[in-house]
């Protein structure tokens, strides 16, 4: 890759967080104003019932707000569900797709997680499309079949002008504290490229892949600087702002 690509810091709150936990966003603003340089995007997916007030906390551009998922439909009759439109006017400029908990707890299959991205790009958020075996998967040796399955089936088409993330979070390494080698990493990331750049060409080439599962401070600076590891996904260690700085800090 000629360019370094600007790596994305993106937490995903998960279901944790009523309004106290707006205060997160107000110190990681805090924190941010008083770096000398921020080396990287970031992105905060809180529940989607404090995308807006977040947005509004957050003020401006450092700090992305996004959904943790949306529906593929525009509107109608999905009692419970919220429309990538409904994000986008709260506030959100991306939505995390696909994520294992989605596809293990909601059974998603990799065409829904396409047409939520679909929906997604039609309102102008930026989908963050979640890929990753489980620990038999991998065992077995199909880690880089499922994996690529997921790619090739999840990702819609999308405009030159569009933007599409991918995050590889290996199952067995979301909130477990389990990582898995940086060579294994640097060799998913890479399948990973290669596939984007097949079917995308210049697009795939700067298309971000992020890293999930497990991201702390202490291990953040050595994945972030894996090749085509292009920023992370976080759980656990988002939902504290000084936690959450340390990776930031890391990229
Ligand atoms: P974790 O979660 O950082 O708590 O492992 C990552 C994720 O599920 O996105």
């Amino acid at each position: 890759m000629s360019e370094r690509i600007r790596p994305l810091i993106a937490g995903n709150w998960k279901m944790n967080g009523t309004s106290a936990a707006l205060n997160e966003i107000s110190r990681l603003r805090e924190l941010i104003a008083e770096a000398r340089r921020i080396a990287a995007d970031i992105l905060v997916c809180p529940p989607a019932t404090l995308v807006h007030r977040a947005a509004q906390i957050a003020q401006g551009d450092a700090i992305a707000l996004g959904g943790q998922d949306c529906h593929a439909s525009r509107s109608g009759a999905y009692t419970g569900d919220i429309s990538a439109e409904m994000l986008s006017d709260a506030g959100a400029r991306y939505v995390i797709l696909g994520h294992s908990e989605r596809r293990a707890g909601h059974g998603e299959t990799s065409a829904e997680v396409r047409a939520k991205a679909e929906a997604a790009l039609a309102a102008g958020l930026v989908p963050v499309v979640c890929v990753g075996e489980t620990e038999t998967e991998r065992a077995e040796g199909y880690a880089n079949a499922v994996v690529g399955d997921q790619v090739t089936e999840s990702l819609p088409d999308f405009a030159a002008d569009a933007e599409i993330v991918v995050a590889y979070e290996p199952v067995w390494a979301i909130g477990t504290g389990k990582t898995p080698t940086i060579d294994d990493i640097a060799q998913m990331h890479r399948h990973i490229r290669q596939l984007l750049v097949d079917r995308f060409g210049a697009a795939g080439e700067s298309a971000r892949i992020l890293y999930g599962g497990s991201v702390k401070p202490s291990n953040a600076g050595e994945i972030l600087s894996t090749p085509n590891v292009n920023g992370a996904l976080v759980g656990g260690a988002s939902l504290k702002a000084d936690d959450f700085f340390g990776i930031i800090s890391a990229a």
